[in-house]
């Protein structure tokens, strides 16, 4: 009995165990009613009175070595996570919720892509400029009245610093920068003092380009334009130039494309036309390419100019420009599909 005792004191202290399962079907095979400790007493009661004292002091060590063995084990169980009963792995994964774009990104990035797919680099300028950057070196001369076309917001007077209300500044600053041949787009927020409305805000985005060559002509703008339409708003798309007036071109046109919505035909949204009014573009007007020292006599150029939300809400059917500066989740979680 005293070597049986023994053993099962080393097989006490030497047992490990990886679940709470185990513990207990550890407890249960020597602690409980008809375990191996009960047998063991019942064993012990007809033992010879001499070897009770020695005999029994062995299983006092065997039950507590098993008591504190079992203790042990299920504390550091514990403290390790207990994984086995709280954790379902087959449970569904918590859904992190992902961000999604806003439209004026997804648009701005699209129209990018599609002028980078033919060459153009992308150039950046300062929202707070000087009249020379904004109005004077793009034809406006003093006094003009094309600048009231531009309801502009003045930081400080004479010398005039101003918020930029397009950014052909940034094509001032490309032509002062580098040398023909030269082929860019320029996105950037710009500012008008206009009542906000459903159609109008008075800070909105544009993106605008530039190409300056020997032999640029009308026919490239054209076909340039009638690419982009067609890779904005589908191959079917058609385009049209009526004559317009800016200051820094020479003939000037408005771009239209055909009504993406109704085919042509005539809906609400091109106010039954067929036509949806997109850019305005034009010929660079020599005078510009004078003033910024490119030899209007050897290069030409054109340069054309589009808002951003308007094209956004052409393509996404908004009706409200309002919606795009709200940053109201209920508006912006519908984009989340478009990347
Ligand atoms: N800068 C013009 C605007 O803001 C757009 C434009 C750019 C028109 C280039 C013609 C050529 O309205």
């Amino acid at each position: 009995m005293h070597n049986k005792i023994s053993k099962f004191i080393q097989e006490a202290e030497s047992f490990s165990a990886e679940t709470i399962e185990q513990i207990e079907a550890f407890r249960i095979k020597f602690l409980s009613k008809k375990g191996v400790i009960s047998e063991l007493f019942e064993e012990f009661k007809i033992l010879p009175g001499e070897q009770k004292k020695e005999v029994g002091q062995l299983l006092n060590q065997l039950k507590n070595t098993l008591q504190d063995r079992i203790n042990s084990l299920k504390d550091q169980l514990g403290s390790e996570v207990t994984t086995s009963n709280i954790q379902d792995l087959s449970l569904p994964g918590t859904a992190i919720n992902q961000g999604s774009r806003h439209p004026i990104s997804i648009v701005r990035k699209e129209i990018l892509d599609i002028f980078s797919r033919i060459g153009f680099t992308v150039s950046e300028g300062p929202e707070i400029e000087d009249d020379k950057h904004v109005f004077s070196a793009l034809n406006f001369p003093p006094e003009h009245p094309a600048r009231d076309m531009q309801d502009t917001f003045f930081i400080e007077k004479n010398p005039d610093i101003l918020l930029r209300t397009h950014t052909s500044s940034i094509q001032v600053r490309v032509m002062e920068n580098t040398r023909p041949p030269i082929r860019t787009v320029s996105p950037g927020r710009v500012f008008r003092n206009e009542a906000i409305s459903a159609r109008a805000h008075c800070i909105f985005h544009q993106v605008e380009g530039l190409y300056i060559d020997e032999k640029v002509s009308f026919a490239d703008l054209k076909q340039t334009l009638l690419y982009f339409a067609k890779e904005l708003f589908g191959e079917d798309t058609k385009i049209r130039l009526r004559p317009s007036y800016f200051p820094f071109t020479e003939p000037s046109a408005e771009m239209d494309v055909s009504c993406n919505l109704c085919g042509g035909k005539g809906c609400n949204v091109c106010k039954y036309t067929g036509w949806l009014e997109v850019l305005g573009c034009g010929m660079v007007d020599p005078n510009v390419l004078d003033f910024n020292n490119i030899d209007s006599s050897k290069y030409t150029g054109f340069a054309f100019g589009m808002g951003i939300e308007r094209i956004a809400m052409l393509k996404f059917q908004i009706r409200d420009l309002r919606l795009y500066f709200e940053n109201d989740l209920r508006f912006l979680e519908q984009f989340s599909s478009v990347v």
